[in-house]
C-alpha cells in the first residue's frame, strides 16, 4: 500500500507547482497582495475549491469565505481530521505563509485517493480567508467561525476605506447570516493538522528541514487614535503646538523600549497614519496600531499595562486626546502532545531526523483557534532565509516535499491509532 504513495521529491514538485497556480491571483501586479474578501481572494479561494475537486474531495465556499473540502469517511458525516491553513496574505507578502499548508492538505488528500487508501475518519481539507487580519480589524475570523468563537460585532468592522465586512462579504458572495451556523460540533473534528513556514531561522540556523510546535505564542493588539491640534508650519510657536505625530513617534518608542524589556516579548508599530498629512501642517491626528506578543500570558499583560500607562504620561504632558481600542487579544496556546508526538512519528517515517526539534511559535496562526474546538497540532518547515511577511520568504522544494509526506504519514498514524 505505502509503496504506491509519492515520495517526498514528487511532493515538493507538485507543491511548487501548484503555488504557481494559486499564487497568480494577486489584488497587486507584481506583488502577492490577497487580503481578505478582495477580488484576488475570491479567485484564489475558486482555485482552491476547483483543486480540492480535483484531489477527490466534495467542496464549496462557505459563508465566510473560507474554502472546505471533505472526503467521507466510514460514516457519512461522521468525525474528521482536518488539515487547513489560510490563502489570505499580508500586503506584499511571501509565497509560502498559509498557502502551503493549504496545497499541502489538498495534495496529500490526492496521494491517499491515488492510493486507494481508506480512512477510518472523513478527511477534510480547508483554505482559511481571514488569518492576516490585515483588511479588518478581526483575529482569525474565519478560523474562529469553524471553532464556534466568531464575535458577530465584527461584521461592523470596516476597512481602511470605509467598507464594512458584512457588506465586502455579500460582494464576495459570502453570507453574514450564515455564519453562526459555521460553528463545528465538539467531538466533529477529532485533530487539526496545519504545516507552515517557519517565519524565523530556527530551522535554518539549526539545520533542520522540518520541525514541530509546540505552543503559539499570546498576543495582543490595538488600535490607537491620536488627537493633537492641526495648524500652521510656519506660525504656531513649537511650545504652543499639540503635535499628534510627535505624540505618537514618542508612543512607538515607548512600545520599542518596553517590549525590549521584557525577556523573549515583541512589540511592533505596523501601520501609522498622520492626518492631514501635508507638509507645511502641524499634525492634527494620527492613528497608528501596536501589536505584542510573548511566550506567556502574565509577563503580557504587564506589558499592555506598561505601555497604557506610559501612552496616558506622554498624552497628558503633550496635551493631546488619546484613545486606545483593543482588538484582538489571545492567549498563548499550547498544541496537544498526543499529536506531536504523532507528528514525530511522521517526520521519523521520512527519514530525516528520529526526534525532530520542537519550537514555540512567535507567529499566530489558525491553529490558534482550531485549539479551542479540537486537538491541534502544527509541522514548521524550515525557512531559507528566516524572513516572512516579505516577498524574500523562501523555502526549497525538497524540504517542502518532505513536510508534506510527514504530513501524509501522520494521518495514516492517526488512522492505524483508530484502526
Ligand atoms: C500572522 O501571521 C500573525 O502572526 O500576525
Ligand atoms: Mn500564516
Ligand atoms: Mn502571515
Amino acid at each position: 500500500m505505502a509503496a504506491s504513495l509519492p515520495s517526498a521529491a514528487v511532493l515538493g514538485a507538485r507543491a511548487f507547482a501548484a503555488l504557481e497556480g494559486l499564487n497568480r491571483f494577486s489584488d497587486e501586479p507584481g506583488k502577492l497582495t490577497r487580503l481578505y474578501l478582495s477580488p484576488a481572494h475570491r479567485q484564489a479561494a475558486e482555485w482552491t475549491k476547483g483543486a480540492m475537486e480535483v484531489a477527490g474531495l466534495t467542496a464549496f465556499i462557505d459563508a465566510a469565505g473560507s474554502v472546505q473540502g471533505r472526503r467521507e469517511g466510514p460514516v457519512p458525516g461522521g468525525p474528521s481530521v482536518m488539515i487547513g491553513s489560510h490563502i489570505d496574505t499580508v500586503k506584499d507578502g511571501g509565497r509560502f505563509d498559509g498557502n502551503l499548508g493549504v496545497v499541502a492538505g489538498i495534495l496529500v488528500a490526492q496521494a491517499l485517493r491515488d492510493a486507494g487508501i481508506v480512512l477510518p475518519f472523513a478527511l477534510e481539507v480547508v483554505a482559511f480567508g481571514d488569518e492576516e487580519n490585515v483588511r479588518f480589524p478581526t483575529h482569525l475570523s474565519t478560523s474562529g467561525a469553524l471553532a464556534g468563537d466568531y464575535d458577530l460585532a465584527w461584521l461592523e468592522a470596516r476597512d481602511a476605506e470605509g467598507v464594512r465586512l458584512s457588506d465586502a462579504l455579500l460582494a464576495f458572495g459570502g453570507d453574514p447570516s450564515g455564519i453562526a451556523a459555521l460553528a463545528r460540533r465538539r467531538g466533529s473534528v477529532t485533530a487539526y493538522l496545519e504545516l507552515h513556514i517557519e517565519q524565523g531561522p530556527v530551522l535554518e540556523v539549526e539545520n533542520e528541514p522540518v520541525g514541530i510546535v509546540t505552543a503559539i505564542n499570546a498576543q495582543r493588539k490595538a488600535r490607537i487614535y491620536v488627537a493633537g491640534e492641526a495648524g500652521h508650519a510656519g506660525t504656531v510657536p513649537m511650545a504652543l503646538r499639540k503635535d499628534a505625530l510627535t505624540a505618537s513617534a514618542e508612543m512607538a518608542l515607548a512600545v520599542e523600549a518596553i517590549a525590549s524589556a521584557y525577556e523573549q516579548a515583541v512589540g511592533t508599530v505596523g501601520v501609522f497614519q498622520v492626518d492631514p498629512g501635508a507638509t507645511n501642517v502641524v499634525p492634527g491626528s494620527v492613528a497608528f496600531t501596536i501589536d505584542i506578543r510573548c511566550p506567556r500570558n502574565e509577563p503580557l499583560a504587564a506589558m499592555a499595562a506598561a505601555i497604557e500607562a506610559r501612552f496616558g504620561e506622554i498624552a497628558q504632558r503633550r496635551g493631546v486626546g488619546l484613545t486606545i481600542t483593543p482588538y484582538a487579544r489571545a492567549d498563548a496556546v499550547p498544541m496537544d502532545p498526543a499529536l506531536q508526538d504523532a507528528l514525530s512519528l511522521g517526520i521519523a517515517r521520512t527519514g530525516v531526523n528520529p526526534a525532530p526539534r520542537r519550537l514555540p511559535s512567535g507567529a499566530g496562526h489558525d491553529a490558534m483557534a482550531m485549539a479551542a474546538l479540537c486537538p491541534s497540532a502544527m509541522l514548521f518547515v524550515r525557512n531559507e532565509k528566516g524572513i516572512s511577511h516579505s516577498p524574500l520568504e523562501a523555502m526549497t522544494e525538497a524540504d517542502a516535499g518532505i513536510a508534506i509526506r510527514a504530513l501524509l504519514e501522520t494521518v495514516l498514524e492517526l488512522a492505524r491509532r483508530e484502526g
